[in-house]
């Protein structure tokens, strides 16, 4: 798998070279903990574990996990990639927090995603956001992702199930020259989960 590029950043596939980012960027349990299956604290062994874990995915043709990199700087900024998830793909992302708020997540997810659609073939990729992380939720209303449902989805970091507003973007929703205007969110209420 080669890497992909995008104005100001370079994804790679993820490898063994990453994993003292990973330990230092997820032991911030502001980032792990809107995370699904993202221990907090996080070691060593998980970073060589989760390395291990994709690397052999994407050989099996079932997962596509890659590095971001500022090309400003050449160095690792965050982690974008897309798995395949009860035979459905899914899109994953994260970013270190001295990169947030720069358009970084959005911009290397919309590559991901072109990734997804035109070389992976997938018809449709779906995301989710948990109710308490807003940021997130702007990156996927911007990417055109729809709200399909909110769910309990599971949060290794938090030790608990969380809700989560889950949402879908197919093909041809993301081929559109012209983008609807991303809608706001907001914060769920934890009432919201639907019977
Ligand atoms: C979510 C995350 C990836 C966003 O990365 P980012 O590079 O800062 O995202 P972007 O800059 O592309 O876009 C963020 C959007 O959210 C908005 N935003 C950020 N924090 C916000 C907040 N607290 N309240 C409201 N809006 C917020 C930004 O203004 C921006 O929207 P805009 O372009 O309309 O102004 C990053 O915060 C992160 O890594 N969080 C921890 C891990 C995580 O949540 N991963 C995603 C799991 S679903």
């Amino acid at each position: 798998m080669s890497s992909l590029e995008t104005e100001r950043l370079l994804l790679r596939p993820a490898s063994g070279e990453d994993a003292s980012f990973f330990v230092t960027a997820l032991a911030d349990y502001e980032v792990s903990r809107q995370l699904s299956s993202v221990p907090y604290p996080y070691t060593e062994a998980d970073a060589d574990n989760f390395i291990e874990t994709v690397t052999k995915a994407r050989a099996m043709g079932e997962a596509w996990v890659f590095t971001i990199l500022s090309k400003a700087t050449a160095t690792p900024v965050g982690c974008c990639g897309l798995h395949i998830k009860d035979g459905r793909y899914e899109l994953g992302y994260w970013l270190a927090k001295p990169y947030w708020r720069r358009g970084f997540a959005t911009e290397a997810a919309r590559r991901v995603l072109a990734f997804a659609f035109g070389v992976v073939r997938a018809d449709a990729v779906q995301a989710g956001w948990f109710h308490d992380n807003i940021a997130s939720g702007r990156v996927l209303a911007k990417l055109g992702f729809v709200a399909t449902h909110v769910e309990s989805w599971p949060s290794r970091a938090r030790g608990e199930s969380a809700l989560c507003n889950r949402t879908l973007l197919t093909r041809e929703q993301f081929g559109r020259k012209k983008p609807l205007e991303a809608p706001a969110v907001r914060q769920l209420e934890p009432t919201a989960l639907a019977s």
